[in-house]
């Protein structure tokens, strides 16, 4: 028997526009929004030059410039339209119900249902079997900022321990647990103080050297020796660490996944010394990896979890912070906000866990081929330095050569420019990294397709 699901998701993926890519792009039309753009709207993260791609509309995987040339998204948004564009059809319908009925009533003052809703589900699906809350926001830099301030008051301390490579936002308090590229950075000190690096275990560059796939639990090891012996012994005093936060998989800084012993170990260590562990799936969590949190991969329950992103399918402005409820501020006014709670937010984002959770399996049925696809690109090309994922979340490593490691910039966004010229939509991730995350209710045979074409750019490049 199909489900509702299952019959919408097989329209979706069967139902859609072909590329098409006018000689030239981009087209007259998108070229005067560009330069209006940079005229008229802050500078952000815009690159001009490698991905001048205006976008007028979506329809699933597709997304259609101003100039009616059509694409295939491998980008998901930065990772939160994973129902496709403009949103899934099921989840549409909820969201035009609940603006009938109610969009903002002030959430955090006054209650409504829809809130608890989302709470409980939350609540329920995320790891733990212990009592849960959340706090809602509406990005991904918020409801890291409420994991800060949650830790510090529950422990009254003041550090934290993050991961060098770490992405977890650009306000001046996650701005401080950032550390990905000197960029985010430059000319913003002071920025919240106490924040200390470690090194992530990075299979693949550490400060060992260690051939973390060849050697996983050494990598593990050498981490945690570093946090306990150097850094808890040395100079943190452990009863000033308010918590310890990475991100299950790096997202940001080039989608680096740490061996499976990572995070049970970490728990351990944060254990021994009473110090919460934040996860941040800001990025990795709800379907993106296979499963609806990435740190499912690893069997170990934070005391606190950081959403954003695709909680909503990328449909409207969403953040939540779940944790357990020990943690909890002490009084009201402590930490509040305009928007969170928004009920037109929450009924969305039910309905995207819902419709996420049927596509679970889908994801994992995909993964196989991004992982022989990129893997034979490694060793074909001397360029290709490295392939990582977890489900529907892979990236390559673009270097000069194999034996130096390299990164190579300059060759990964000439690659992302001619897969776009192709009719292929990438993101870069890292310093030389390409990231591969499309909507999660992508076909199979859209999925190849995505890799032929960026195996044409890969070969353009050269
Ligand atoms: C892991 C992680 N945390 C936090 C953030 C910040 O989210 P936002 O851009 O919504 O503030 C991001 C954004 O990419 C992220 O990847």
């Amino acid at each position: 028997m199909y489900s509702i699901h299952r019959i919408l998701l097989v329209i979706l993926m069967f139902s859609r526009p072909e590329i098409k890519i006018v000689p030239g792009s981009p087209g007259s039309k998108s070229r005067e929004w560009i330069e209006k753009h940079h005229k008229y709207v802050a500078t952000t993260t815009h690159d001009p030059e490698h991905l001048p791609l205006v976008i007028e509309r979506g329809e699933g995987v597709w997304l259609i410039d101003v100039d009616g040339n059509v694409f295939l998204d491998f980008s998901s948004g930065i990772s939160a339209a994973n129902l496709g564009y403009p949103t899934h059809p099921e989840v549409k319908k909820v969201l035009v119900e609940q603006i009938e009925k109610l969009a903002h009533a002030a959430g955090t003052d006054f209650y409504n249902p829809y809130q608890v809703m989302l709470a409980e589900k939350l609540a329920s699906i995320a790891p733990g079997e212990f009592d849960k809350k959340v706090f809602f926001a509406n990005s991904g830099t918020e409801s890291v900022e409420a994991a800060i301030k949650l830790t510090k008051q529950y422990r009254k301390a003041r550090m934290f321990i993050a991961f060098i490579g770490a992405f977890h936002g650009r306000t001046l308090g996650s701005l401080a647990l950032t550390a990905s590229k000197p960029v985010h950075k430059r000319g913003f000190y002071p920025w919240m103080p106490g924040a200390v690096h470690v090194p992530y275990p990075n299979p693949y560059r550490n400060p060992w050297h260690i051939d973390g796939y060849e050697q996983p639990d050494e990598l593990v090891n050498r981490v945690i020796e570093y946090i306990e012996e150097w850094v808890l012994d040395k100079y943190v005093p452990v009863e000033e660490v308010a918590a310890i936060i990475a991100e299950p998989i790096q997202g940001e800084g080039g989608y680096v996944v740490p061996p499976k012993s990572f995070f049970p170990e970490l728990r351990k260590l944060a254990g021994k010394y009473g110090i919460p562990l934040i996860v941040d799936e800001v990025q990795m969590g709800m379907g993106r990896t296979g499963k609806m949190f990435a740190i499912e991969h690893f069997g170990v329950a934070p005391d606190v979890i950081t959403l954003a992103k695709s909680l909503s399918g990328g449909a409207v402005p969403i953040g939540a912070t779940i944790y357990k409820a020990d943690l909890d501020f002490r009084e009201p006014g402590m930490h509040s906000n305009t928007f969170g709670g928004n009920a037109l937010a929450s009924m969305v984002a039910l309905k995207t866990l819902e419709v996420t959770e049927q596509l679970l399996p889908h994801v994992k049925s995909l993964e196989p081929l991004f992982k022989e696809t990129l893997n034979k690109w490694k060793e074909e090309y001397e360029f290709v330095g490295d392939v990582r994922g977890l489900g529907l979340a892979w990236a390559l490593e673009i270097v000069k050569d194999k034996k130096s490691k390299e990164p190579d910039p300059k060759r990964r966004n000439k690659i992302l420019y001619e897969a776009l010229k192709r009719g292929l939509v990438l993101l870069g991730c890292g310093k030389s990294g390409i990231r591969l995350i499309p909507p999660l209710i992508i076909s199979e045979e859209q999925t190849k397709l995505g890799l032929e074409i960026l195996g044409e750019a890969i070969k353009a490049s050269i």
